[in-house]
């Protein structure tokens, strides 16, 4: 399954014409940058790394994981052009068996992909007083966009489950978004904060 995955999001990513979102930041990154505490980030399933440049920009050293090293190369020249290579680390690794560490990033942030079984390690990989930022298709049965797997939406209310008591939910939304096929679905916005 990884293996097919890597292949599908090389071939999109080696394309050239592949741009999550024009090449901006999440909304929610954006949103939560300013009371973000600066360390270490970690940009999950990072594909081309909108996400890792913006958060190396803003004065974070990144780890950007992925299954695509072709997706990952395009990360490496963007940030190499923009002088932020000493900020930024690639990592090609498997997400679906993946465990990045324990209490040492200060945030981290899944956009665009969904591993239910990856969200408790991503919880534990925070320091206390770090950030989790989600941002990820719900399910929506009322859209007539062009069908996605179902494991890979996310049902009303779901992620909040994740979090127990040593967390504080600081964001939890859904919004209607156009995708790259001109299709509207719903997202769902989620920021969540590890008490110190
Ligand atoms: C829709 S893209 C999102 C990219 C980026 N987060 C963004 O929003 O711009 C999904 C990403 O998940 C990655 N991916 C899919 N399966 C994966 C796996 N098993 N392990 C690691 N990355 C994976 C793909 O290579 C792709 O870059």
């Amino acid at each position: 399954m990884a293996e097919a995955d890597r292949r599908k999001w090389d071939a999109r990513y080696a394309s050239g014409n592949f741009l999550i979102e024009e090449g901006a930041p999440s909304a929610i990154l954006v949103r939560h940058m300013g009371a973000a505490r600066r360390g270490r980030a970690m940009d999950v399933a990072a594909g081309m790394g909108r996400n890792a440049l913006y958060l190396a920009r803003h004065g974070f050293a990144v780890d950007a994981l992925d299954i695509s090293p072709v997706g990952l190369a395009h990360l490496e020249r963007a940030a190499a052009a923009a002088g932020l290579a000493d900020r930024v680390r690639t990592v090609v690794v498997d997400l679906e068996v993946h465990a990045p560490g324990k209490a040492i990033y200060d945030l981290v942030i899944m956009a665009n992909y969904l591993e239910r079984r990856l969200i408790p390690r991503l919880a534990a990989a925070l320091c206390p007083g770090g950030l989790l930022l989600i941002d990820t298709f719900l399910d929506d049965p009322a859209s007539r966009a062009v069908a996605m797997n179902p494991a890979h939406l996310l049902k009303p209310g779901e992620l909040g489950a994740f979090f127990g008591d040593d967390f504080e939910i600081l964001e939890e939304r859904a919004y209607p978004r156009v995708c790259m096929d001109g299709s509207e679905r719903l997202k769902q916005a989620f920021a969540v904060r590890r008490r110190p």
